[in-house]
């Protein structure tokens, strides 16, 4: 039988002068704050190894200082978190406050696109897949472009897509918010009524209560960009731009989804209040960029279909996605607005939406297998060998069981259906790793970051 290694009263004293960051990192590397949770530690301790002090402090996502230097990602998130609405609850304050190295900085924070990914995670996970400024990452399901966002900042070009063209809007407006002039954005607060008519004739108003917009809805149809050309001179100076005026556009948008869901404040005091907001926002990002927008990489965001990408065999360095939680979230019900702001017949996007075809949940679940497995088998072919494609998804067995009819504990979990699906088309799993969902409002609390390399 094999014993214990004996360890003296003196020496077990002893172990309590040292911790556990001492033991993993080396001492001229400070962690950053509000680091908590084991994933993140491991991240942060694959960056200690595979990164030198140099690129930790340019892109490393988990540590503060390197020797006596700021890192980048600390000067990003440092400074007042993210301003929320007055009324927003204290709740909702609280959780940007305790995440604002992981969530509150550049843009990712504009629009509240639901299942976004956690950003910090994100640089962290390109540093561990050994993606360098030069190379090309993946996201075919980029929602609001968190991977493009964070990849533009790291030198890493990147390609998104996603299905809903609203998603490749918000993007690039999120996007242009770390370069655009910002004289005219504040001029635009400055007149906010005028703007905010402009913007109201231009998407019409939201709608309380009102769930979905079909085809029919769509037939009352809003002015269109071009029709609007006459109006467009009723803006301040530099919003006719086209990005300045899309950035306006996009808080506009956001502040009518905010107004359909509540009505705790008029649709111009929330415009006011989202436009505020964005103008902070872009200007706390800005003046961290400022010399440096060069170094900014190509970002390219696509309306397209992940299950038939428009890319050359191997041609991308990193995929990193996560796809529709199984059936948690109906995005299209969620930008019923905006979509039919854009003129998006909801209905026959739905067709393309993975996780949402079918009839029957069974159905939806028997699709949702058969559209990943073209997922991944596109994946696998854009990619380049010995390269990584990295899968952030939850799954909800409880769910999954009462639609196949077995117990939840003999259900195979979206993550395992994944990772098999994965190795059919030569995606080998190298890492998985679980974090706990600290967002607000979610169903499912975990998920898991599944590492395939490509053999
Ligand atoms: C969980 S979200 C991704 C969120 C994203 N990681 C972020 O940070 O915002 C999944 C996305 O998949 C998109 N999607 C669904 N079906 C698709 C398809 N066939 N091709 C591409 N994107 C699709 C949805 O529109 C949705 O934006």
């Amino acid at each position: 039988m094999k014993t214990a290694n004996r360890v003296s009263i003196a020496k077990k004293e002893d172990i309590f002068s040292r911790n556990i960051y001492q033991c993993l990192f080396p001492e001229h590397l400070e962690l950053i704050p509000q680091l908590n949770e084991v994933y993140e530690l491991e991240l942060a301790f694959y960056e200690s190894q595979i990164l030198s002090d140099e690129e930790i402090i340019n892109n490393g996502a988990y540590f503060a200082r390197v020797g006596d230097q700021l890192t980048r990602h600390f000067l990003m998130c440092r400074g007042e978190p993210v301003k929320l609405p007055q009324h927003s609850s204290s709740r909702l304050k609280a959780f940007f406050e305790t995440n604002q190295f992981k969530t509150g900085y550049a843009t990712h924070g504009l629009f509240p696109y639901r299942g976004k990914f956690h950003p910090q995670m994100i640089k962290g996970l390109m540093n561990v897949m050994g993606l360098k400024p030069g190379d090309t990452v993946l996201d075919p399901m980029m929602g609001s472009g968190t991977v493009l966002i964070e990849a533009r900042l790291m030198g890493i070009k990147s390609i998104g897509i996603d299905a809903s063209p609203f998603c490749r809007f918000m993007v690039q407006a999120k996007l242009d918010g770390l370069t655009i002039p910002l004289a005219p954005v504040r001029c635009a607060l400055n007149n906010c009524q005028s703007v905010f008519e402009y913007f109201k004739r231009l998407a019409g108003e939201p709608e309380q209560g009102i769930k979905m917009r079909t085809e029919n809805y769509l037939q009352k149809s809003f002015l269109t960009m071009e029709s609007n050309d006459r109006y467009i001179a009723n803006l301040p100076n530099g919003c006719e731009n086209e990005k300045v005026h899309n950035f306006l556009l996009l808080a506009y948008l956001d502040s009518a989804g905010y107004s359909e869901r509540s009505n705790r404040k008029s649709h111009y005091e929330q415009f006011k209040a989202i436009l505020e907001r964005y103008l902070f926002v872009a200007e706390k990002i800005q003046r961290i960029l400022s010399g440096t927008e060069n170094e900014l990489a190509e970002a390219t965001p696509l309306e397209g279909d992940a299950r038939s990408l428009p890319l050359e065999n191997s041609s991308i360095d990193g995929v990193i996605f996560s796809p529709p939680y199984s059936f948690a979230i109906d995005y299209l019900e969620n930008d019923s607005f905006h979509l039919n702001y854009l003129g998006v017949p909801v209905d026959q996007l739905r067709q393309k939406m993975i996780g949402l075809r079918g009839k029957t949940l069974r159905e939806k679940f028997e699709l949702y297998k058969l559209d990943m497995d073209k997922v991944l088998s596109e994946c696998a072919r854009v990619l380049k060998r010995e390269r990584f494609c990295t899968i952030v998804v939850g799954t909800n067995n409880n769910q999954l069981g009462k639609i196949l009819g077995v117990k939840p504990e003999n259900v195979q979990g979206i993550d395992d259906i994944l990772i098999e699906l994965g190795k059919k088309h030569g995606l080998h799993l190298v890492r998985k790793m679980n974090r706990q969902i600290t967002g607000m409002a979610n169903t499912m609390r975990s998920e898991f970051i599944i590492i395939l390399q490509r053999k």
